[in-house]
């Protein structure tokens, strides 16, 4: 053998011999992970998950950044350990657009609770819950003056209180300007690739400006003190960190985007492009569903603003502030109880039929989402008149269950979608249907959560095709609710959810014929290769669930934390002694002269 040979070989060995001892660890952290809630002591569960908690902490520590969260069982006693142990004493402040709970009058003057369809809400509850916070939010209901108490607080969730939820009330203008207006015709088909032109106007962006400083006021008003974390929601507030940062240097502020980021070229077309950046760049952690949408936010900041970017750190210097931009996907709370209390799969099956007409020995095939054009809906229609031309065969044996929550209905693009929805599955069933047999069924209705598991339960297929879509929890939420490890996920590959659940067929929502193979394909699928995927998908989803979402933003929120009081002990000291940067004196030392604890 030659020396290259032989150097080449100690090279594989060694290589080798790095891949089974990874592979060993992550075995046994696995089976641990498995066994420990049934292992031993009561309580133990919860300690294993704060040590595997801890371990994270030091790898963080030790690397100086974030580490990959797998080893830690996510729940909420975690985060609640991560706050208690790394942020003692900081309050949870969570501000959004739509509120968690929403209460309206009925028509016999009675008021009705309504849980919003809303991905943003169902990621956020179950963390604001966990941590006791506050969450404010813009009360829309039209009973939700006459519930909250004088200072527009409520504790929710009803029956079983956890935390705040602070009312915003905005006038009609300021709600068409700000939430119609400025983010809803501006922002989402700005940073959404589905050809719908952006309308931007000066007075809306006046609204948006106006709304957004009404939030941070009603931020500082609940502070309980200076250093709150808050965790920012959204397009509707690019403006908001600044505010608070004005008003609170010392919070942690983390905004969180749900939707996708452009790239830069398209951003270019928002005249209040550098505004927007300005605003956001006061986070200090600003988060994205993918690293694709991170990297279009960088490139923006790179394009239009005096910064500095340390692509190694993942960070922005603006301003004096530097702010880390990561790629953290959202996820859901997997739904142990919620699955206990709905029926079984053949209940399901047995009911939905039922309710809306299904022949018993048609596939089901469903669509969930808000009446959204981003959504795919008529891709969705396409794809199926596409299945029935190219296998005339399979008419009158799948039927499409479409159920849309009203939204943003007022707003041209959205009713001409409602009614090109209505026509053409008018058109479909004409056409593909007779007296007992109608393809499409459009239910324009919004359905409670566990009237949404009991569908996905029933289904066959589901069909998540959007054109463009930040994560997509309603993936994520039908493989949770298969608990059979049956259903077929058809998945658009402009979903974030594309990025992990790869045993979806991945669709690309804009090739009919494409799609309506894919809807073949998972039409014949049999049960085994049904069990294969489901189970691998929900394996992903259980694991990273919406625990380790907020947990990773968390500890590096926690992380950026302690880097500040670091340099603020040490502004402290050099300025009480006169020593500039004297690097002797340790850090414990520094701490202990001025009063640091
Ligand atoms: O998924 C994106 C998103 O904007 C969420 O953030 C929001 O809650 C959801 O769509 C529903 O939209 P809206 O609150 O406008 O009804």
């Amino acid at each position: 053998m030659t020396q290259y040979g032989v150097d080449l070989f100690l090279v594989l060995v060694l290589a080798s011999l790095g891949l089974s001892a990874l592979a060993i660890f992550i075995s046994i952290s696995r089976h641990r992970r498995n066994h420990s809630k049934a292992a031993v002591l009561p309580g133990s569960g919860e300690d294993f998950a704060t040590e595997a908690a801890r371990k994270v902490l030091r790898e963080f520590e030790k690397n100086g950044q974030s580490v990959d969260a797998a080893l830690v069982t996510w729940s909420p006693d975690t985060l609640r350990k991560i706050l208690a142990d790394e942020l003692p004493d900081a309050q949870v402040i969570v501000v959004s657009n739509r509120e968690p709970y929403i209460h309206n009058e009925t028509k016999d003057g009675d008021v009705e609770l309504v849980v919003p369809a809303s991905g943003l809400v169902s990621a956020l509850e179950p963390i604001t819950r966990a941590c006791a916070g506050t969450w404010i939010a813009y009360g829309g209901g039209s009973a939700d003056r006459t519930v909250v108490d004088r200072n527009d607080r409520i504790q929710v969730p009803p029956g079983n209180p956890s935390y705040t939820l602070r009312r915003v009330w905005l006038s009609e203008d300021e709600y068409q300007g700000y939430y119609l207006g400025f983010a809803n015709e501006g922002l989402w088909p700005l940073c959404h690739i589905a050809f719908t032109r952006p309308i931007f106007r000066e007075s809306d962006w006046k609204a948006y400006e106006a709304v957004n400083r009404k939030f941070a006021e009603t931020v500082v008003a609940e502070a309980r003190n200076e250093r709150p974390i808050v965790l920012v929601q959204d397009y509707h507030f690019a403006l908001l960190p600044r505010m608070i940062r004005e008003r609170l240097p010392e919070a942690i502020v983390i905004t969180f985007w749900h939707i996708p980021w452009p790239n830069s070229e398209v951003f270019s077309i928002c005249p209040w492009r550098e505004r927007i950046l300005d605003g956001l760049l006061c986070s200090s952690i600003i988060g994205f569903h993918t690293q694709f949408h991170a990297n279009n936010f960088t490139e923006s900041v790179d394009r239009f603003m005096e910064s500095r970017i340390e692509r190694a750190d993942a960070a922005v210097s603006y301003g004096g502030q530097v702010t880390l931009v990561h790629a953290y996907p959202i996820s859901i709370e997997w739904p142990v109880e919620l699955l206990e209390a709905l029926p079984s799969v053949e209940e399901c099956r047995a009911r939905i039929r039922k309710r809306f007409g299904i022949p018993a020995d048609a596939k089901l095939c469903v669509g969930v989402e808000r009446l959204d054009y981003t959504k795919g809906i008529l891709d969705r229609f396409h794809a199926l008149e596409e299945l029935f031309i190219r296998h005339p065969e399979m008419i009158g044996k799948v039927v499409f269950l479409q159920i849309a929550a009203p939204s943003r209905g007022t707003l041209p693009a959205y009713k001409q979608l409602y009614e090109e929805c209505l026509r053409y599955a008018e058109e479909l069933n004409e056409r593909y249907g007779n007296g007992t047999y109608q393809p499409v069924v459009l239910v324009a209705e919004h359905h409670a959560q566990k009237g949404v598991y009991e569908i996905y339960r029933a289904a066959d297929i589901c069909m998540v095709t959007s054109l463009h879509d930040g994560m997509n929890l309603v993936a994520k939420e039908f493989v949770a609710s298969r608990d059979d490890e049956q259903g077929v996920l058809l998945l658009s590959t402009f979903a974030g959810a594309s990025r992990e659940l790869l045993e979806a067929l991945i669709v690309n929502p804009y090739d009919a014929a494409m799609m309506s193979e894919a809807m073949l394909q998972a039409l014949v699928m049999g049960p085994d290769e049904q069990r294969e995927r489901m189970r691998r998908m929900r394996d992903i989803v259980r694991d990273n669930n919406v625990y380790r979402w907020a947990g990773s933003m968390l500890l590096d929120a926690a992380r950026l934390r302690k880097r500040d009081d670091l340099d603020r002990v040490t502004a402290l000291y050099d300025r009480a002694t006169g020593s500039a940067g004297d690097n002797v004196v340790s850090m414990f030392e520094r701490k202990q002269a001025v009063g640091f604890r």
